[in-house]
């Protein structure tokens, strides 16, 4: 598949590591100057599957400029929309009721998919660095956009699994909300990922 990053940050950097192998990647910024780059909207238009890897503050101009090109495409929504308080990291009162169900009422014609939410960018390079295969949830309202991400996911290393609909966004920010408050304030530190344990037998009804 032809996926557009938007932004070349930490997490486009090191999912591009993890994709290349099985798909075409380019990335979509401000200034292009080397290959496999464009503008935002050039690589939207090119991308069968766009993932938005910029801070969720700067999501209406990104919005402005992949619009017209996004139209019937997955547009994973990586973001999270932090906000520190005194308390430590927590989900900004502005993203309501989620960040990804946000970006889908902008982008209406689209197939907005959360995930690549859940877990530091460095193990979104090569997540086998952890010890259990980690989980990455991803929550859409489109089946065929729901099976070409987990498809993706999978790729990329993780557990995919299936998380509903885009309303259960709300729950995958708030996960990641967790992961950032070890990441900067708990014993874990960034040195971890969420795994699924499963039951071997059938489990108590
Ligand atoms: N870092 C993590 O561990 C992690 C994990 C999961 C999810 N996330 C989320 O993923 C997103 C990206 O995180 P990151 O750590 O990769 O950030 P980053 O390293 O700061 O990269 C952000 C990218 O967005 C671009 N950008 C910023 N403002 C822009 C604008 N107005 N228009 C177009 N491009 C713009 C930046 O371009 P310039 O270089 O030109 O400024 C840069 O390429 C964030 O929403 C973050 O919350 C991060």
């Amino acid at each position: 598949m032809k996926i557009g990053f938007i932004g070349k940050g930490k997490v486009a950097q090191a999912l591009s590591a993890a994709l290349k192998a099985c798909h075409d990647v380019r990335f979509g910024v401000r200034e292009p100057s080397e290959a496999r780059q464009g503008s935002l909207s050039e690589v939207a238009r090119w991308a069968d599957v766009v993932i938005l890897t910029t801070p969720w503050r700067v999501e209406a101009e990104v919005v402005a400029e992949i619009a017209p090109h996004v139209a019937g495409k997955p547009v994973i929504d990586a973001t999270n929309p932090v906000a520190i308080s005194p308390n430590g990291p927590g989900i900004s009162a502005d993203a309501q009721p989620s960040a990804a169900e946000r970006l889908q009422a902008s982008l209406p014609k689209s197939h907005v998919v959360k995930t690549f939410n859940q877990i530091g960018a460095e193990f979104m390079a090569d997540a086998s660095v952890l010890n259990i295969k980690p989980v990455m949830f991803a929550a859409t309202d489109n089946e065929a956009a729901k099976k070409a991400v987990l498809s993706l996911v999978a790729d990329a290393g993780f557990e995919a699994v299936d998380t509903g609909p885009l309303a259960n966004a709300r729950h995958l920010e708030s996960l990641a909300m967790l992961w950032i408050w070890q990441a900067a304030k708990g014993p874990l530190g960034r040195n971890f990922g969420f795994a699924l344990s499963h039951a071997q037998t059938k489990g108590i009804t």
